[in-house]
């Protein structure tokens, strides 16, 4: 394989509500299965190498759906957080999110940040999850950070990207998205300027190492051209 920069991998986890439905299952379930993909996926950009792998979660606009299904997704993030912490800092995994996390309820709050704490040492393979995110609300609070910080104009894309969640993450440079929606919905808006999309029609339920490794073999086929000739 080419030696081509590839040191951030977004993915769209989409398809979990369609996955339980086509087996008879509540939604609920669908995330459930979705953690253990997260798990697989986890796993096998750590094997590849891959220095940062991005999860979309939970998106500002996902308070819309009911109550039961909210409160569900929040207390998978409570577990998935308390069990998972020591396996993942045993593998020195940096552990990041990325959204306002001030709408969240307190105690997830405090779990993240103390996790994002615990594990800002290690410089291996970092996971970002991007918790009640929204790549608009990301601009818009970045924007309100540069006015209050007393910046004057012409406002630079430096001074602006300063401002976002996390100014020294490099980039995606390759977002994949499932369950054959073929749409952002949201996600790094700022950062995906120049980014590679791959669209598969497989539940993130059911994504796996082989679906990773596809992704990443098309991604190598490309050329990136960022307007050059
Ligand atoms: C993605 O799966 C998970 C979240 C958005 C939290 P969905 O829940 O959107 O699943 P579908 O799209 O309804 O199948
Ligand atoms: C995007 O999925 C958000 C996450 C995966 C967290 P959605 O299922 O919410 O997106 P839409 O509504 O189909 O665009
Ligand atoms: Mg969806």
């Amino acid at each position: 394989m080419e030696t081509k920069k590839l040191e951030h991998i977004a993915i769209i986890m989409d398809g979990n509500g369609r996955w339980a439905k086509s087996r008879g299952l509540p939604r609920i379930m669908g995330h459930h299965a979705g953690v253990k993909a997260v798990e697989r996926t986890v796993r096998a950009a750590k094997e590849l190498g891959i220095p940062c792998l991005s999860l979309y979660a939970f998106s500002t606009e996902n308070w819309k759906r009911p109550r039961g299904e909210v409160l569900g997704l929040m207390g998978l993030f409570r577990y998935y957080l308390r069990s998972k912490l020591e396996e993942l800092c045993k593998e020195e995994v940096r552990l990041r999110f990325a959204g306002d996390l001030s709408a969240l309820p307190h105690d997830i709050a405090a779990i993240l940040e103390e996790t994002a704490e615990k594990t800002k040492a290690f410089t291996g393979t970092q996971l970002v999850t991007c918790v009640n995110y929204g790549g608009r609300r990301e601009i818009l609070e970045a924007v309100d950070k540069l006015i209050a910080s007393g910046a004057e104009g012409p406002v630079t894309e430096d001074m602006l990207r300063a401002h976002l969640y996390l100014p020294d993450l490099p980039d995606p440079d390759l977002i994949i998205r499932t369950s054959g929606e073929l749409r952002l919905s949201n996600f790094w808006l700022w950062q995906s300027a120049y980014s590679e999309y791959y669209f598969t029609d497989k539940y993130w339920p059911d994504f796996d190492k082989q679906d990773l490794l596809d992704a990443v073999g098309d991604y190598y086929e490309r050329e990136r051209r960022y307007g050059k000739a």
